[in-house]
């Protein structure tokens, strides 16, 4: 099969905050890197508004809203807090994650199945607002058609368990998880579903999930703000988005 269209790289910016967090200082500004990731070709930018705060804060949500010309996607737990945060911005797309461990499921997506009509509700106005709403799930059938039953839009398929096995050398493994996110791409395809791929994904394992067809945007953190140390965040994003078009191709 053909890949569906243009694969779309979202920078996710909250580890600058991190950064500059362990000092209590404002540098390094997560603005700065985000005005950056746009020049250097990100097709959006990332930000999770955890509820400890603990990275990004609420002025980086304002200050983003304000300055980014490509699309914000605001990471948010399912919280009425992070609702009426969302519905005041209005961004181009929300994603839901979950925060807390009772509402993931044993591979680290969320547990939309059990949560089923609590979710259906929170998205609903979210959705009306305009926003994209997507969901952060396991590659996990049962999750995918709760996922659609609600009426998000988009799911996004957490690649933590493909990445640690590759990782940790668990090849054999890696690829069954690689399978199965292939199987369940092409299924949310099918149900209607956009598919975004996303956490833990590197120079070594972008390729084969970029080479996905039915995927559309890969949402990529740690690892390029943690390569932007070697290289600078410009030419880190830009070798990303080569090893990307190179799969694509
Ligand atoms: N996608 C989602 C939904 C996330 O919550 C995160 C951050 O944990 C990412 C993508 C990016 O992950 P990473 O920072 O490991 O690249």
């Amino acid at each position: 099969m053909e890949p569906l269209g243009k694969l779309r790289l979202g920078v996710n910016i909250d580890h600058v905050a991190t950064v500059r967090n362990a000092r209590g200082s404002a540098y390094p500004d997560p603005l700065r890197a985000a005005k950056l990731a746009e020049d250097a070709g990100a097709d959006g930018i990332t930000a999770h508004l955890r509820e400890d705060r603990r990275h990004i804060s609420d002025a980086d949500i304002d200050g983003l809203v304000e300055v980014l010309t490509v699309p914000l996607n605001f990471e948010m737990a399912a919280t009425d807090e992070m609702q009426r945060i969302a519905l005041r911005h209005k961004p181009h797309a929300v994603c839901i994650v979950p925060e807390k461990r009772e509402e993931r499921t044993t591979e680290g997506g969320l547990e939309v199945a059990r949560e089923e009509n609590k979710l259906a509700h929170f998205i609903a106005p979210l959705r009306e607002a305009g926003c994209r709403v997507s969901i952060f799930i396991a590659a996990d059938r049962p999750q995918i058609e709760a996922a659609a039953r609600i009426g998000a839009q988009v799911i996004e398929l957490h690649t933590g368990a493909y990445c640690d096995f590759h990782a940790e050398g668990r090849f054999d493994e890696r690829d069954a998880e690689l399978e199965r996110m292939r199987d369940m791409a092409a299924y949310g395809h099918e149900l209607g579903l956009e598919i975004h791929a996303g956490h833990g994904l590197t120079y070594d394992t972008v390729a084969p999930i970029a080479a996905l067809p039915q995927v559309m945007e890969l949402n990529i953190g740690h690892f390029l703000i943690g390569e932007a140390i070697f290289r600078g965040l410009g030419p880190a994003i830009a070798e990303m988005r080569r090893l990307m078009d190179e799969a694509r191709a």
